[in-house]
């Protein structure tokens, strides 16, 4: 079931889409090729989602680029996708520019390879002033290791008489958080058949749709991202409430 432009409600478009990009090695295998073939053939599908999110009215695309996990991959696939994303972004802050696209990153940045770091920071410096779209890599990122991070300095915060713990809510733990200046994710989408969430963002989502997918991430194009914006505008998003709240508008 392919949906074109045409089936989508442009009144009802997600603020925040996050995206598990899976299937690359068995992409690539499945032409018998290596993994690092598919990472490679990842971007045209990253180029087309950010593009075709930013056309619609979406303001934040968040990418798991590389789980803190991945670091146990073989060192010459870890290398690959260091150099990949380092080239990437040098190569693509003219259009970063061009398309008025802020780029972000979340995770345990300090975890990456200092060259990466550098080109990573100077790519944000120069696209923070951009407003038409938020492109967030997540980059050894770890959402328990990020909720342990944000408890730890919450309670430094307290030890020190600067929060009370009665007044710890949503608020104060979103902004402790890698993703403090984000909103909540509407629709997380993964590719490839699997369904998990594999540790992405699981404060984020609570009231996230899901949508899966059997598409490859290298495969993954425009029409891919309209069936699930489809799929997410044919859930009722009912936030705990009722139906019948819902469409009273109670
Ligand atoms: C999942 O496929 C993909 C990754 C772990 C890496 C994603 C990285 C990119 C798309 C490129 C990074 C570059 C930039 C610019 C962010 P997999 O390798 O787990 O596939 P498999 O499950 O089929 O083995």
């Amino acid at each position: 079931m392919k949906k074109e432009l045409q089936s989508i409600n442009l009144q009802n478009i997600p603020n925040h889409i996050a995206v598990i990009m899976d299937g690359n090695g068995r992409w690539a295998k499945s032409k018998g090729m290596q993994r690092v073939f598919g990472h490679r053939n990842a971007l045209t599908a990253i180029r087309e989602t950010a593009d075709a999110a930013s056309e619609l009215g979406v303001k934040h695309l968040t990418l798991y680029a590389f789980s803190t996990e991945n670091w146990n991959r073989p060192k010459l696939e870890v290398d690959a996708l260091m150099s990949l994303l380092v080239t990437t972004l040098k190569k693509e802050l003219p259009e970063f520019q061009r398309k008025n696209v802020k780029i972000n990153a979340i995770g345990s940045l300090t975890s990456l390879p200092k060259n990466a770091q550098k080109v990573l920071n100077e790519v944000i410096e120069a696209t923070k002033n951009n407003t038409h779209f938020t492109l967030t890599f997540a980059l050894s990122y770890g959402s328990r290791e990020e909720i342990v991070n944000a408890i730890k300095n919450i309670s430094k915060k307290v030890v020190n008489n600067e929060i009370e713990i009665e007044k710890i809510d949503d608020k104060i733990i979103n902004s402790h958080l890698y993703t403090f200046n984000l909103p909540d994710v509407d629709l997380m989408i993964r590719t490839s058949g699997e369904q998990r969430i594999s540790n992405f963002l699981l404060w984020q989502i609570a009231y996230a749709e899901l949508h899966f997918t059997d598409v490859l991430w290298p495969d993954f194009r425009k029409e891919h991202l309209y069936n699930a914006i489809y799929d997410y505008q044919n859930r009722e998003r009912r936030f705990g409430k009722t139906s019948e709240q819902i469409e009273t508008n109670e």
